[in-house]
Formats: C-alpha cells, sequence, structure tokens
C-alpha cells in the first residue's frame, strides 16, 4: 500500500520523508490555503522533494477552465497528479487529461456509483472520503470495501485513494479493504508508530539491559 502525505508543509513534509516511508503528497485548496504559500511555489518545491505522485487540484469549475489549469500544473513536473472534482465537468475534464497521458486524481468521492464513473472516465486515482462520511453518520470504510469489489469485478486500473483518515485505525481498515494508496495528515503518519505496549516492551528491555552491563559497539 503506497502512503501519501496529505500536506504542503514543506518542512513537516521533510521530517516524514526522512523516514523513506511516504511514497508520494496530496494537497488541495484548504491545505494551499493553510500554507500561506503560492500554489506553483509549494508544488514545485515538494515536487523536487519527493518524486512519487505530487496531487495539485484545480480551481475551476467547468471543463474548459479545468483542462487549462490542469495543464499548467501538470508542466510543474513529470510526478503531478491533476486533482479534480468528481462532479460532471471535472469528469470531463479527467477524460481529457487521460487522453492525453496525463495523471489525475478523482477527488471527492462519496459513492459506489461515482467511483464507477471516475474510473470509466480513466482516473489514476480515485479519492473517497472516509472520515467525512463517518462525520455524517455513514460508514466510510463500507466505501472503500465496495469501491474494491467493484475495480475488481471489471478490472479497472483506477487506484484507490483513501483519503480523508482521521487515525491509524483507519489506514490499518482502509489497507485490509484493499485500498492502493492512503494519504495521511501529518500526525496521523506519526500516530501509525506508536503503540503503548511498544513503549512499556522497549522500556523494560532497555532496563534489563542495562542491568547486564554489556555494549554491542
Ligand atoms: C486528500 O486528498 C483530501 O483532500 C483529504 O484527505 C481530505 O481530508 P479531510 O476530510 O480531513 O479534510
Amino acid at each position: 500500500m503506497l502512503l501519501f502525505a496529505d500536506t504542503a508543509d514543506t518542512k513537516i513534509l521533510a521530517e516524514l520523508l526522512e523516514t523513506g516511508l511516504i511514497d508520494g503528497v496530496t494537497t488541495n485548496p484548504t491545505i494551499i490555503a493553510k500554507s500561506g504559500r503560492n500554489m506553483f511555489d509549494v508544488i514545485k518545491e515538494i515536487c523536487d522533494m519527493c518524486e512519487g505522485p505530487i496531487s495539485a487540484e484545480v480551481a475551476a469549475t467547468d471543463a474548459k477552465t479545468m483542462i487549462l489549469e490542469g495543464e499548467k500544473l501538470a508542466k510543474i513536473a513529470t510526478n503531478v497528479v491533476i486533482k479534480v472534482p468528481l462532479t460532471l465537468e471535472g469528469l470531463k475534464a479527467t477524460k481529457e487529461f487521460s487522453s492525453q497521458g496525463l495523471m489525475t486524481n478523482v477527488t471527492l468521492c462519496f459513492s459506489v456509483s461515482q467511483a464507477l464513473l471516475a474510473a470509466k472516465a480513466g482516473a489514476t486515482f480515485v479519492s473517497p472520503f472516509v472520515g467525512r462520511l463517518d462525520d455524517v453518520g455513514a460508514d466510510g470504510m463500507e466505501l472503500i470495501h465496495n469501491i474494491r469489489t467493484l475495480y475488481d469485478n471489471y478490472d479497472f486500473d483506477t487506484e484507490i485513494l483513501a483519503a480523508s483518515l482521521r487515525h491509524p485505525g483507519h489506514v490499518a481498515e482502509a489497507a485490509l479493504a484493499g485500498a492502493d494508496c492512503a494519504t495521511l495528515p501529518p500526525q496521523t503518519f506519526k500516530d501509525m508508530f506508536k503503540h503503548q505496549l511498544t513503549d512499556k516492551g522497549l522500556e523494560t528491555f532497555l532496563a534489563d539491559w542495562a542491568k547486564t552491563g554489556q555494549s554491542i559497539l
């Protein structure tokens, strides 16, 4: 499973990339606004830091303008993935990007039927938003399971990018549901390393090791 960082904070990203466990980056307009930086500058910097797929989202709502925006974003670097909302216009633009051989991430996916259309439009990635479905009392993870079944039934190549994940349990469940990738807020990625029994076990091992008076090096 590929793990993407859901951030445009390049300082935090640099720290996450040091682990060697981050395969790409996703952004959205909210994340860019939070960074307080020019979108082109920050996406370029991220593309230089990480050679994996870097999602940059269009801001237009009509296909024609989305196509112009996406083509401009794609020129930033070869690893840019054009992020497009899952609307009728967005899928028209996705089809065009796909015919040009440009990578796309169809975002704001909340249903199986939307995921079917994204795959038919030739999306490289589809982003089902787990946490936001949970927020309104629906079962976000069920959507991941169902899209997996759908894509397997028809051998669609579109990769399922589990998004809006809020905690390590979400990441684990998405992996078990067969998501191809997951995008995580930095804190969620850091929380994945933690387990109270790991801390407790290590504390005991270190204390017992100290008693031996030995040194490995
Ligand atoms: C990433 O592609 C999505 O935009 C992001 O995961 C949304 O997360 P949120 O629902 O926590 O804002």
